[in-house]
């Protein structure tokens, strides 16, 4: 059994039901829309979110229906936020087949992703439940406003840790406070067991895209292009941390260089090794160490201890993760 089985062993018969329920929902007789869903459908990546989003819930209660709502309209609204997310960054690989925008066209990649965005609003409104609405359409505001910053970044000249960390809170890591703040909610819990969840999912929000950053420096097989934020002139952790530790002068005018996108594929591949060489990717690796050690500490006994476990597990996942 592999870690993520492991994590979600405790939910397991719930993660089935949740497989069948989104192929369901998302089904649509348009025949262009059938096919882009048929094509998601073919390779459905990690699940992450909604893992995060029961395993929140069973910390306080059970898988109830609206937990299971809540479980596919934030899935969806993740799957909606990749399909627009590869049309801005101009990706043409997704989980190990080709982006919708590839498969089909940008044009058609827009509005399906539309189309996903709107099930989920759609799945969060079945709830009865505002909270629900209004965390789920505060968080896409979120996604959006995060991508939009670091489309803005790249036009600065500043380097700063602290920009990439906001840009990545709000880009991925309020979603995964989301998950699991609504977990619990949506579970029968209090406001301060969700308050203490959703620090537990930021932290592990924050990891899990520093990882997905550091394997941009890498050659491996993850389903998805490497070496893509570079040419998309996005600068992450392990660049900001060598260039701005470095008196290298040469290299701070490299890293602008990419960040305009002007760098040759040759310039991308020197500011990748002196990112490694000046050990931007062992300091990346403390940071998601760090956070992780955070992330445990505010897990709090459960009535099950196998719902604790996996959640400890998941923190380690994050930061770890080879996939
Ligand atoms: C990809 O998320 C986007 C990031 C936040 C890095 P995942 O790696 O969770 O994507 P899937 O859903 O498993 O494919
Ligand atoms: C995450 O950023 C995308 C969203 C949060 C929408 P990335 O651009 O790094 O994600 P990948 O690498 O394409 O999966
Ligand atoms: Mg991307
Ligand atoms: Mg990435």
């Amino acid at each position: 059994m592999d870690v993520l089985d492991k994590i979600k062993a405790p939910v397991a018969t719930e993660m089935e039901q949740f497989r069948e329920a989104f192929r369901q929902t998302l089904y649509n007789e348009n025949p262009l829309l059938e096919k882009a869903v048929e094509h998601l459908l073919k390779s459905s990546g990690k699940q992450i979110r909604p893992l995060l989003v029961m395993l929140a819930a069973r910390m306080v209660g059970e898988v109830n229906e609206k937990v299971m709502r809540v479980a596919l309209a934030l899935e969806m609204l993740h799957t909606a936020s990749l399909v627009h997310d590869d049309v801005v960054d101009e990706s043409n690989r997704r989980r190990g087949l080709p982006s919708v925008n590839a498969f089909l066209s940008n044009q058609s990649a827009v509005l399906v992703g539309d189309y996903i965005l709107s099930k989920a609003l759609e799945c969060a409104a079945l709830t009865d439940d505002v909270r629900v609405v209004q965390y789920i359409a505060q968080v896409g505001q979120s996604l959006a406003d995060g991508e939009l910053l670091q489309l803005n970044a790249k036009d600065s000249d500043q380097l700063s840790e602290s920009a990439y960390f906001d840009i990545i809170g709000r880009k991925t890591a309020s979603l995964f406070s989301v998950c699991a703040r609504l977990g619990v909610l949506a579970a029968g819990g209090t406001e301060s067991e969700a308050e203490r969840l959703a620090q537990y999912g930021k932290l592990i929000g924050l990891c899990f895209q520093l990882r997905d950053d550091v394997f941009d420096y890498g050659k491996a097989e993850v389903g998805k292009p490497l070496g893509n934020d570079m040419k998309e002139g996005k600068l992450t952790l392990p660049a900001i941390y060598a260039v701005k530790h470095s008196d290298d002068a040469s290299m701070r005018e490299l890293a602008q260089k990419v960040r305009r996108k002007e760098a040759t594929a040759e310039e991308i591949q020197q500011l990748i090794d002196f990112s490694v060489s000046e050990g931007g990717l062992e300091y990346a690796q403390w940071y998601m160490k760090d956070m992780q050690g955070m992330a445990a500490g505010l897990i709090e006994e459960s009535r099950d201890p196998a719902v604790t476990e996996a959640l400890h597990l998941l923190a380690s996942f994050v930061a770890e993760r080879v996939i």
